[in-house]
């Protein structure tokens, strides 16, 4: 594979449009962003950690409108500002300031690469502790300082992008930007159901994906959900109860993914824009080696079933033919996994 024109550091932030910028704010502090700052035009959110805020909403038709990756430097903007259809490198006239390159990918979606933006003061994270597990009994006396309420969330860690050829969208992100592919799933036919991709920071380990592409049952494009690093398990689920008593729609969750390995829960905004938390990552580097597997086969650890909202986003013809086809092809390797168990338990 040829060199990326840059290898970014890390996702950044996400603009997200809402026609209500309070009912919004309200949704967001629930979720347990918290407001770094606030324009005419724009509310700022940030989580405990230092980096930049990761989060800018402003009011407008429901949409996430870009998504922005770090750059390690000023020279790699330079590089990408050359790429077709980039912006020259400008400045960014917003709270933390820094520089930005802006173009837009295959499909559209605006994408921003940054750097230079200010570091915020950081926050005090969840407290953790060690867990008393297997007999194994690291932890002594009391927890530490568990709250009900809001979680903490830290940062933003991946989102992931819908589209009918999630494989080229992919090759687009890789080539610009050096994602790599950590596993992908593929559907019946061999084609890609999902992919997950991580930045590519050599031999340091890196979330399991900053970006999934996955295939749009519907066949349209869009940013299916955007998901946020909280504390810990605990902080996780404390901020699973403060968003049912807040009456928030709950989308899918809690549960143990299988690629990334992360626990997870998924919530929407008030406009249908699913927001996950998520906890304790599997992590890759350059060495990790990427695996491929069937949809048909493809369980989470553990965890119930996804909301039909998260599976598909606008029901048309296509969306209920593909959705028979993966759900047909599902109960096929079930019913057969189950024949081959009767038949070596019957030898
Ligand atoms: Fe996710």
């Amino acid at each position: 594979m040829s060199e990326p024109i840059l290898k970014v550091k890390r996702l950044a932030y996400v603009r997200v449009a809402a026609p209500d910028r309070t009912r919004a704010e309200a949704f967001l502090l629930d979720f347990g962003l918290r407001i770094a700052a606030r324009t005419e035009a724009a509310t700022y959110l940030r989580g405990t950690d230092a980096e930049s805020h990761c989060y800018v909403l402003t009011e407008g038709p429901s949409d996430v409108l870009a998504i922005a990756f770090e750059a390690a430097d000023e020279a790699d903007l330079e590089a990408i500002a050359r790429a077709p259809g980039a912006s020259a490198v400008e400045k960014l006239d917003e709270p933390g300031g820094g520089l930005v390159v802006r173009l837009r990918d295959p499909n559209g979606l605006r994408v921003e690469i940054v750097h230079g933006q200010a570091a915020l003061d950081p926050i005090e994270a969840a407290p953790s502790h060690a867990y008393n597990m297997n007999g194994d009994s690291p932890r002594r006396g009391p927890l530490p300082g568990i709250r009900p309420g809001a979680s903490h969330v830290r940062r933003i860690g991946h989102l992931v992008l819908e589209s009918p050829d999630p494989a080229g969208l992919h090759a687009w992100y890789e080539s610009h930007f050096g994602l790599r592919k950590s596993d992908e799933v593929h559907m019946p036919d061999g084609r890609t159901q999902m992919r997950f991709a991580h930045v590519d920071r050599g031999d340091e380990y890196v979330d399991h994906h900053a970006v999934g592409f996955q295939y749009a049952l519907d066949e349209s494009v869009r940013v299916q959900h955007i998901a946020f690093e909280v504390g810990n398990f605990d902080d996780l689920m404390a901020g699973h109860q403060h968003l049912k008593a807040k009456r928030r729609k709950p989308i899918w969750g809690v549960g143990r993914h299988r690629y990334g390995g992360q626990i997870y829960d998924y919530w929407a905004n008030p406009w249908g824009v699913i927001h996950e938390h998520w906890t304790d990552t599997d992590l890759v580097n350059t060495s990790s080696v990427a695996t491929d597997s069937r949809f048909e086969d493809l369980e989470e650890y553990w965890g119930p079933p996804p909301r039909p909202a998260f599976i598909v986003a606008r029901w048309n013809l296509k969306a209920i033919r593909n959705l028979a086809s993966l759900l047909l092809a599902r109960f096929r390797s079930a019913r057969s996994a189950s024949r081959s168990a009767a038949h070596s338990s019957s030898r």
